[in-house]
């Protein structure tokens, strides 16, 4: 067979190649449901089809932590209609996936403040969290999450064990994200370049990867894009 018509070897064995967690930031939602003249609303529905998708599909090519940005503390100043929508997928999803969660040996923790949500919400989350503690593979959910106040409530807690001549360990192991390595790379759709305040500490030596596509139309083979550049790197990790 010609090089030419040589197919790309199937990747399945991500994290024995070094990608053991992989982080999104889903952007995009709004714009997709503009373009179809949608509400906004509509374009969170589709996203969160397609974080079942995606999430689904890094498990397969074998990465054994995701971590999702679902909601930011900045998200709270979007209009009522549109909170109240991202909250009710949140219920949707915690109602709904519970059984597939245990099916699929996924462990769900979820990363931020969760004291201004619902209690209902508050239930389910934690129902989801101590059913999944001992399944292997992880999912992170990050809901009304922010990376400073993230180190902030990381430090209040050290100040409140009596805790003096803080490390950068003690801070790690002081965050939401304590259970689990950082993430290798962060993945930002929706043609932005930023972190906007997403794993601001966990990610100070990750592989950044940003696409142009929408989240809601993000396929498996813009992962594999993503997951061939991050192979295609050198890591140094500050050395020469
Ligand atoms: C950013 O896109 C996306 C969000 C603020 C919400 C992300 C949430 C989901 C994908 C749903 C997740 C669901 C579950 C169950 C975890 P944007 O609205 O800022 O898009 P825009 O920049 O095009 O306006």
């Amino acid at each position: 067979m010609g090089i030419e018509n040589k197919v790309a070897e199937p990747i399945t064995d991500c994290a024995a190649r070094g990608l053991r967690h992989i982080a999104f930031i889903m952007d995009g939602n709004g714009r997709w449901a503009k373009q179809r003249g949608l509400p906004r609303e509509l374009g969170h529905t589709a996203g969160a089809a397609n974080f079942k998708k995606i999430t689904r599909y890094c498990s397969d090519i074998g990465i054994p932590a995701v971590t999702v940005y679902a909601f930011s503390t900045e998200n709270w100043k979007r209009s009522k209609t549109e909170v109240s929508a991202l909250m009710r997928l949140f219920g949707e999803y915690l109602t709904n996936e519970f059984d597939e969660m245990m099916v699929n040996d996924l462990r769900v923790v979820f990363l931020g403040d969760r004291a201004p949500l619902s209690n209902s919400l508050k239930v389910l989350m934690e129902r989801m969290e101590s059913a999944s503690v001992n399944n292997s593979r992880l999912l992170n959910i990050a809901i009304n999450y922010g990376g400073r106040a993230e180190i902030v409530q990381a430090v209040n807690k050290l100040i409140a064990e009596g805790r003096t001549d803080i490390t950068e360990e003690d801070i790690t192991s002081h965050l939401y994200t304590a259970h689990c390595p950082p993430p290798d790379l962060v993945v930002r759709t929706g043609a932005e370049m930023r972190l906007s305040n997403f794993l601001i500490w966990q990610s100070a030596y990750s592989e950044l990867y940003f696409s142009d596509v929408l989240w809601p139309d993000l396929t498996p083979g813009d992962i594999d894009a993503a997951v061939a550049a991050f192979f295609s790197r050198e890591r140094r990790f500050g050395n020469a």
